[in-house]
């Protein structure tokens, strides 16, 4: 979708549809053609959020959207807003849409706008035979009485990041596979790729990550992602994605109910992947260094069993008590390469416990961490974009919960209890004393059910990064 931003008033656009949304208790702040105000008073377009009215004006198509109280309304609430017009204005056959951007409101409410309609628009029709002849909306026109073509286009862009990472979570795992997302990775601009293959991996010493890709015939790819701008000192940004392209549980096999949905388990690196390439095309003054941990889990002849004893990177022996404990194997050799690195900050983002689901249920994902004050920024960068974010405690009873019985920690812990935290505790012994933030977003990653996530792939946690990335541009001091 193109986006542009404009000082003219909607109606010297060539939009056919123009949106303007209206605050509980005041007017229509322009009635362009004199018809809008008649349609607020009458009762039939009312205000609260997610309400709508359409009719027809001079020739074109007003649709008014209910913005709730103004007092209320925050960058969240434009989004939901643009994302219900957006749902609107497809059935109509929109094909350009003025958005009015309100009066006084700030450049985040008018990144909202842009963000719901572009996010909202976004379908994935890769296999459909009989995909729609329509392509939907083709362009998107904010208007505001000042530029607002920074923020709007900004936005565009992290929003086509956003839907590029969905892409990724939706394609399946036959097509989706490790390698294919390493070439993927070395399809962004701006950054250098290192692939490393499965004898690379094994050569690396990762006998955690290793360990899991060898139940697999498909190759595993550990891809380390780059972006290093000239003249940016300040801490290095290191971003840890889990992308395990279909998790079956391996020999601890899992049941076959929504077995499917484990296409999904590459969430975590799909959202680190796109967050850099937006962070890079945005040019953000922050040095970043990615690590995506890429493999399937399957059982096989070759497959890790219950009771086997792997050596990860750091020399940490880990004892398997289930090998649907896979993605903190990953993680514990990914993390302690993006140390390795030098990465100085740490964000790791993964589907890593469902146990999170029972916890949170889709509105919050799973914070875990280190440091409180990285932990406050993650959870601040997710209030903006309404990625929001809930913490959860590290705590030495839960480190003692995956002590080994024959190696130095067992992956998981078999009663099961506070299993988040047991798997937090166990990629805490992985990222020594580097500030470090580990978000689970089982919940969150995919069937989110905000009026700007279709089903499928959500892109959880690329607004997010690039957020932090943006924010931690200027190196703040932590301790
Ligand atoms: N990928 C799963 C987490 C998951 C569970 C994602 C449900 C989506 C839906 C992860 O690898 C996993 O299997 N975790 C286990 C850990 C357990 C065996 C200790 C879990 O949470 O059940
Ligand atoms: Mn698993
Ligand atoms: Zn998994």
């Amino acid at each position: 979708m193109r986006v542009r931003a404009t000082t003219d008033s909607p109606p010297s656009t060539d939009a056919d549809t123009i949106a303007i949304g209206v605050f509980e208790d005041e007017g229509v702040a322009h009635d362009y053609p004199g018809t809008l105000q008649a349609l607020v008073d009458s009762g039939e377009a009312r205000r609260g959020l997610r309400k709508l009215a359409v009719t027809h004006a001079e020739g074109r198509r007003y649709v008014l959207a209910g913005l709730g109280a103004r007092r209320d309304f925050d960058p969240e609430r434009a989004r939901v807003a643009a994302a219900t017009v957006a749902g609107r204005v497809r059935e109509l056959g929109t094909k350009v849409l003025c958005w009015e951007v309100p009066h006084h409101v700030g450049d985040a409410v008018v990144g909202g706008l842009v963000e719901g309609t572009v996010l909202a628009a976004y379908a994935y029709t890769e296999y459909k035979s009989a995909a729609d002849e329509d392509d939907g909306l083709e362009s998107l026109i904010v208007s505001a009485h000042h530029d607002v073509s920074t923020p709007a286009v900004e936005a565009a862009l992290v929003a086509e990041a956003v839907n590029s990472a969905r892409d990724l979570q939706n394609a399946p795992a036959n097509v989706m596979t490790p390698t294919a997302l390493a070439d993927h990775a070395r399809t962004l601009d701006g950054v250098t790729v290192e692939v490393l293959d499965r004898r690379g991996i094994e050569a690396a010493g990762m006998g955690a990550f290793a360990g899991v890709a060898r139940g697999s015939d498909e190759e595993p790819r550990l891809i380390t992602v780059r972006y290093e701008p000239a003249d940016v000192a300040g801490p290095i940004l290191g971003l840890v994605g889990k992308a395990v392209t279909f998790d079956s549980g391996g020999i601890s096999i899992k049941s076959g109910l929504k077995m499917s949905e484990m296409k999904f388990d590459m969430s975590g690196g799909a959202a680190v992947l796109e967050a850099t390439g937006a962070i890079a095309h945005l040019g953000l003054p922050v040095r970043v260094v990615s690590v995506i941990g890429a493999t399937e889990n399957l059982p096989s002849g070759h497959a890790l069993k219950p009771g086997d004893i792997l050596r990860a990177k750091t020399g940490t022996t880990i004892e398997i008590v289930n090998t649907d404990a896979e993605g903190r194997l990953v993680l514990a050799d990914c993390l302690a390469h993006a140390v390795d690195l030098g990465a100085e900050r740490l964000v790791d983002v993964a589907t890593l416990t469902g146990g999170i689901v029972v916890t949170f249920g889709k509105t919050y994902a799973g914070l875990i961490g280190n440091d409180d004050a990285w932990c406050a920024d993650v959870a601040a960068a997710g209030e903006r974009t309404g990625e929001i974010v809930w913490r959860l405690p590290l705590h030495e009873e839960y480190a003692k919960s995956i002590e080994g019985k024959y190696a130095d920690i067992a992956n998981a812990v078999e009663t099961r209890q506070a299993g988040s935290i047991a798997a937090a505790e166990f990629l805490h012994k992985f990222v020594g004393d580097v500030p470090w933030a580990h978000l689970d977003i089982v919940g969150t990653a995919w069937d989110l059910g905000r009026a700007y996530a279709p089903k499928g792939g959500s892109g959880w946690g690329v607004r997010l990064l690039v957020e932090l990335a943006r924010v931690n541009g200027g190196a703040p001091d932590l301790h």
